[in-house]
């Protein structure tokens, strides 16, 4: 799989993914304002991905930190996580990230700061391998779900570049392929970043998997015409009841695919999981600039000045949800209550 984000000699390395699919190229974050920034422009996205990010810009923020003591030190890591946590307010594993090294660094507040430095890094490194390994095991209990011959859709990007390893919802594409079920997916284009056409569609055709890319208001037509079986999709924060904010059209396709009666799958780690909140009405919504949607890839396709709106997620409410597939197994309806004591509901891998 490709290598979304990694750590190579004290920077962090991602791929540019607005580059993408023309250029595979890679920048290079020697300081935790260049990094903010790539989570910002969307060069580095996806809930995990940016989780993984997060946790490595802790990591550069606190490197050239001249904190004596550890009082000091953890002022400085407090203005590093709140600055880290301003890049982007809806995908939950931002913060949780951020909150996993500030607990590190407070666990470890009796050692030097040069050890606490060290093990940071080293939580980072964990946040990356545990991804990885959720990744594959959301991949197993979803892979149980699709049958040979399967015609899949799914929205945005939930894939390799979405995470450290390959994904959330394209992770049990991908676990699909290698059980040998022939699978056919309908990537939705995801205007107005386009990440289903640039990212997805790229992602797919480079592991073989069969494409075909859709503009998103073809949807609806596909599923009359009887052409999809299942609709599966990552998510970037589900309250304690369900409900799943994600990439904005998905709730579109969960009315549809609820009318046309077709299973409406949700792929997600259990840090995507906000149990603090109820239910999705209080999930944050990144709102994005007018630009984005008055322009295709830099070019202006509308009155220079026109109004715009332009919320980058929506929520899908529960009830239109079949299943959420997390690392801890499948959760069914009502999901309330299910999901910290991970038993009733959940089939054990
Ligand atoms: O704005 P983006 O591209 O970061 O939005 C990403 C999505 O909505 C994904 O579907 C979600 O983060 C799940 S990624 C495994």
């Amino acid at each position: 799989m490709i290598e979304t984000i990694a750590w190579k000699n004290g920077r962090v390395r991602i791929i540019d993914q607005t580059r993408l699919p023309h250029n595979l190229a890679y920048i290079e974050c020697p300081d935790v304002k260049t990094l903010w920034g790539a989570i910002k422009k969307l060069q580095v996205r996806g809930a995990p991905a940016i989780g993984v990010a997060a946790s490595l810009g802790v990591v550069l923020g606190i490197k050239n930190s001249r904190a004596k003591d550890p009082d000091s030190f953890m002022k400085e890591l407090d203005k590093i996580i709140r600055y880290l946590a301003s890049a982007r307010p809806t995908a939950v594993n931002l913060f949780w990230a951020l909150e996993r090294m500030r607990a590190c660094a407070l666990r470890n507040s009796a050692r030097s700061v040069p050890k606490i430095k060290g093990l940071l890094l080293k939580e980072a490194f964990k946040v990356i391998d545990e991804d990885k390994r959720q990744c594959r095991r959301m991949a197993a209990f979803g892979a149980r779900l699709i049958k040979d011959g399967d015609r899949i859709l799914t929205h945005c990007n939930a894939g390799a570049l979405a995470t450290a390893d390959y994904g959330t919802a394209l992770g049990v594409l991908y676990r699909a392929k290698a059980e040998g079920k022939r699978i056919r997916v309908y990537a939705d284009e995801t205007r107005p970043l386009l990440q289903g056409a640039r990212l997805t569609a790229w992602e797919l055709m480079r592991d073989g998997i069969d494409v075909t890319l859709i503009c998103d208001n073809m949807a609806a037509s596909l599923m009359e015409q009887g052409k999809i079986d299942k609709v599966i999709v990552g998510a970037d924060r589900i309250a304690a009841n369900g409900d799943t904010a994600n990439k904005i059209g998905t709730y579109n396709l969960a009315v549809l695919a609820a009318y046309h009666k077709i299973p409406f799958y949700v792929v997600a780690p259990v840090s995507t999981l906000d149990l603090t909140l109820k239910n999705g009405r209080k999930i944050p919504i990144e709102e994005r600039g007018p630009g984005e949607v008055r322009e295709i890839a830099g070019r202006l396709i509308a009155p220079r000045n026109v109004k715009v709106y332009n919320p980058a997620f929506d929520v899908t409410p529960n009830k239109l949800i079949t299943v959420i597939v997390t690392e801890k197994g499948i959760f069914h309806k009502p999901f309330r209550g299910t999901f910290p004591k991970l038993n009733p509901g959940v089939s054990p891998l």
